[in-house]
């Protein structure tokens, strides 16, 4: 009778935490504790027992009656709780909905968009190259002897690599000008090339990032002359800065152009005034120049038959520039500062 007694204890309280429905409680009820119930047989029962047995048996049969009892109390507590939080988490169709918060692209890749689109309409072609570089591309073909000083303008990150026996050290790359020998070597002029990358160099504080970006224009053809690079200047300051801005060249020197300029626009901020930003009225965007002789034959392009310009010029500095922005601290850019970050 003891072991009865048990499954019937067990039996009624997993069915009472299966069931759904309050009227389902209410059956299973009837079925153990009703007149003619499992559990009152049982106990109708007792009295036929020994005397020694009737008391402890008796005790057993109250304690499970109390416990199914509970067990359905508490059961019915619970699918009351579920139905109205239910009733309460009906969804309304007609509500407005909750919006999630939208982020947008970084603001350096917004304008390495634009650039693109502002040279493919001249039809430049965006192209790619590695940013773990060999040395050949980006000194040795561009005309800088090996042990010239002029590389140490570079301020190179050299990979701790074995030299290639024709390509040399393996370094960072630390301008975007070794993709015009690589595009020399991939297609044969006319070439157009927008080559935008990383670059890299030695250098951290306010205004300098260890890692930052250029934008590479490279153009040969036949009698490509000064005026062609004066032409696509003028083109790009319009689009990227506005009508109202200008762009001049004035002499300088690199090892891969000759004759070599820098670029500069006026101010967006005093206009070509000059102004505490650009004290004198213009701001420098990057190098330019005419492709010098060397880099041709270096990348396999006859220099008798065929000329070019390249130019090279800062993402981030151009983005600035037309902002009229003065960051105290470019590295700002790169920070996670959202604050900053979803004015672009
Ligand atoms: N590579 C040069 C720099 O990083 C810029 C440049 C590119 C100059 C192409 C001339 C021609 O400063």
């Amino acid at each position: 009778m003891e072991n009865e007694l048990l499954n019937i204890k067990n039996n009624a309280v997993s069915l009472i935490l299966d069931a759904k429905e309050k009227s389902e409680l209410e059956e299973i009820k009837l079925q153990f504790l009703g007149r003619s119930g499992n559990l009152t047989s049982l106990i109708k029962g007792i009295s036929k027992l020994p005397e020694e047995k009737r008391k402890e048996i008796g005790m057993l049969a109250n304690e499970v009656k109390q416990t199914i009892e509970e067990a359905i109390d508490r059961q019915a507590v619970s699918l009351s709780k579920q139905t109205t939080t239910a009733r309460r988490e009906k969804i309304d169709i007609t509500n407005p909905s909750i919006h999630p918060p939208l982020g947008h692209r970084h603001l350096i890749t917004q304008a390495i968009e634009e650039i693109t689109e502002i040279f493919e309409k001249i039809g430049f072609n965006r192209v790619r190259y590695p940013e773990v570089e060999w040395d050949w591309y980006v000194f040795e073909a561009l005309n800088f002897p090996k042990n010239h000083p002029a590389r140490d303008d570079w301020e190179t990150f050299f990979i701790d690599e074995k030299e290639h026996p024709k390509y040399g050290s393996m370094v960072l790359a630390p301008h975007t000008s070794g993709g015009q020998i690589r595009e020399m070597e991939r297609i044969k002029p006319p070439i157009r090339m927008l080559n935008i990358a990383k670059a890299y160099r030695r250098q951290s504080d306010a205004s300098h990032t260890a890692m930052f970006h250029q934008f590479e224009t490279l153009f040969i053809a036949e009698n490509v002359s000064i005026s062609y690079l004066k032409g696509v200047l003028d083109y790009f300051t319009r689009s990227f800065f506005g009508e109202k801005r200008e762009a001049r060249i004035r002499p300088y020197h690199f090892e891969f152009t000759e004759p070599s300029f820098e670029v500069d626009v006026t101010c967006g901020v005093c206009m070509g005034k000059g102004c505490k930003l650009c004290k004198e009225g213009w701001l420098e965007m990057g190098g330019a120049g005419m492709v010098h002789p060397d880099v041709l034959k270096a990348g396999g392009i006859d220099p008798k038959k065929y000329s070019g310009f390249a130019s090279g010029w800062g993402v981030e500095r151009v983005l600035m520039m037309r902002e009229g922005l003065n960051i105290d601290d470019l590295r700002l850019i790169y920070s996670n500062n959202l604050d900053f970050l979803e004015q672009f």
